[in-house]
């Protein structure tokens, strides 16, 4: 295939059915916007420009657009044009026509509303137009309601594209139906569009109708049928944007399983992309066990024969090899990434927070939170706990209860609890503080000084017990 290729994207739409303020195109799907999942459909296929037609939402979604992360480096030419008002699909096309400069090319068209279809499916579609005929994707499914009809005469020759709104009854029973992504002649395209009308049920400019117009003239239509209608599906209502999810959650699942991962329930599975819009990635080495109900978000690695209990939340993390996360897990690394080290136990009900980095058979245990905190290996913070912007020496135990006070209402500051401490429980180390290797620190303790190595250090008030106490009584 050597004709260059643009690529128009069809976004202007409002998605009435959603009941939305977002615009349609940007609801999301697997935690991105669903023209997100276009345009980086568009990139793939390497094209001269991408021209968004934007409407409803139009500073929203051009904004969206710019702030997109798309998995290649490579730069993309993308340029918007606005549909005001939006007067049908081909009126949206036309739109586009005047950053069409050359004729020499093949445009491709595709929804904004339609995310998952493969960017090989596009490229065999191309290949079908040659550069001088007109392809349609179709797919015949088991409910035609609602989509264009593609008519083919006795021969099996594309006619016409008949929407479902102007269709005889015997056209509806037709049950192959377009797919609202085609691969057109520039110069063909062109000229048909300038020739749209609206007459029609719905008082629209169909780009639909180009089809008849092809082949009045001549140049052959192809008709190009997928067995898979996933990748057509668009998206009207919360519900067909749940269904789909979940069609893509468990394709997702099942590569990870085809890797060897046991999810012990591919139905219960979630992987998306980050709030921040890291694309989501999740690597698993070998003898990975994942439990119902997880949610894993941005970039995510797992090592060999680690587990992870049920209903964890997991984002932008490293986990090493035999480290266990046990059920009700949050980790969010956010920028800055969390790490796990081998063999490590985290949870239940642990938080781990950016730039928390645990060594080997680091433990962290029920309610403890970690933040840009360093745990070198065998360091355990079992109960009840809070450590940031600490540096946690090899098999530290931080008792239950122990916080860092990290912050002074104006700055952070670090603490550092040298090798083999034993903080007690219910401690505040008030940074910035060292505790020396080897000290123990006795439950209770405020700590607001260095304490010295090998140490008993206590910082509280002194036990009294006053006996024979009387308790006041009622006068
Ligand atoms: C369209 C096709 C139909 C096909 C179906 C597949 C036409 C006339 N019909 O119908 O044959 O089966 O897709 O999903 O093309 N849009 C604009 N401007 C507009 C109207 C729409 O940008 O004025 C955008 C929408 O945002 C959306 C896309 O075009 O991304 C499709 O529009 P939609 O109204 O959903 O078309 P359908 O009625 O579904
Ligand atoms: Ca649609």
């Amino acid at each position: 295939m050597t004709a260059q290729l643009d690529i128009i994207i069809m976004a202007a739409g409002k998605g009435t059915r959603m009941k939305s303020r977002t615009p349609k195109v940007l609801q999301r799907l697997a935690g991105r916007p669903l023209l997100q999942h276009v345009v980086s459909q568009a990139q793939s296929l390497a094209p001269r420009r991408v021209v968004v037609v934007t409407g409803h939402g139009a500073e929203q979604v051009e904004a969206a657009c710019a702030a997109f992360q798309l998995p290649m480096a490579t730069s993309l030419d993308m340029q918007f044009v606005r549909q005001e008002p939006q007067l049908g699909t081909g009126h949206a096309v036309q739109q586009a026509v005047p950053k069409l400069q050359d004729d020499d090319g093949v445009v491709v068209v595709l929804s904004g509303d339609v995310p998952l279809t493969l960017a090989q499916t596009v490229a065999d579609l191309v290949e079908a137009s040659g550069g001088d005929k007109l392809a349609l994707l179709s797919v015949r499914v088991p409910d035609p309601t609602g989509y264009g009809r593609i008519v083919r005469d006795a021969n099996g020759v594309v006619q016409r594209i008949v929407e479902h709104k102007d269709a005889s009854d015997a056209q509806r029973a037709i049950n192959e139906i377009y797919s609202g992504i085609m691969a057109a002649p520039a110069r063909h395209l062109k000229q048909w569009l300038a020739r749209l009308d609206n007459n029609n049920a719905q008082k629209e400019y169909y780009l639909t109708d180009v089809v008849a117009m092809a082949v009045a003239d001549g140049v052959p239509v192809i008709g190009h049928c997928i067995d898979d209608p996933l990748q057509v599906e668009g998206v009207n209502s919360p519900m067909q944007l749940a269904a789909l999810e979940r069609a893509h959650q468990l394709r997702q699942a099942a590569k990870l399983m085809e890797q060897g991962v046991r999810l012990a329930d591919p139905a219960r599975f979630d992987l998306r992309d980050d709030a921040r819009g890291v694309l989501a990635q999740l690597n698993c080495s070998t003898d990975v066990d994942i439990d119902v109900g997880c949610i894993f978000t941005g970039a995510v690695e797992i090592g060999e024969g680690a587990r992870i209990g049920a209903y964890c939340h997991i984002s932008n993390v490293k986990i090493a090899a035999g480290a266990v996360i046990h059920p009700f897990t949050h980790i969010d690394g956010e920028k800055a990434g969390v790490s796990v080290g081998e063999g490590a136990l985290i949870g239940p009900f642990a938080r781990l927070r950016p730039g928390a980095q645990l060594g080997r058979e680091v433990h962290i245990g029920n309610f403890v939170e970690v933040k840009n905190s360093t745990l070198a290996d065998g360091a355990k913070a079992n109960h009840l706990a809070y450590l940031g912007d600490a540096t946690v020496g090899e098999r530290v135990n931080y008792g239950a209860g122990s916080i860092t006070a990290n912050y002074d209402g104006v700055n952070k500051h670090r603490t550092v609890i040298e090798a083999d401490v034993h903080i007690g429980s219910n401690c505040v180390l008030v940074a910035p503080v060292t505790i020396g290797a080897g000290g123990t620190v006795g439950g209770g303790s405020t700590v607001t000084k260095n304490a010295l190595p090998g140490a008993l250090t206590v910082a509280r008030g002194k036990q009294v017990s006053i006996a024979d106490w009387k308790r006041p009584s009622k006068k």
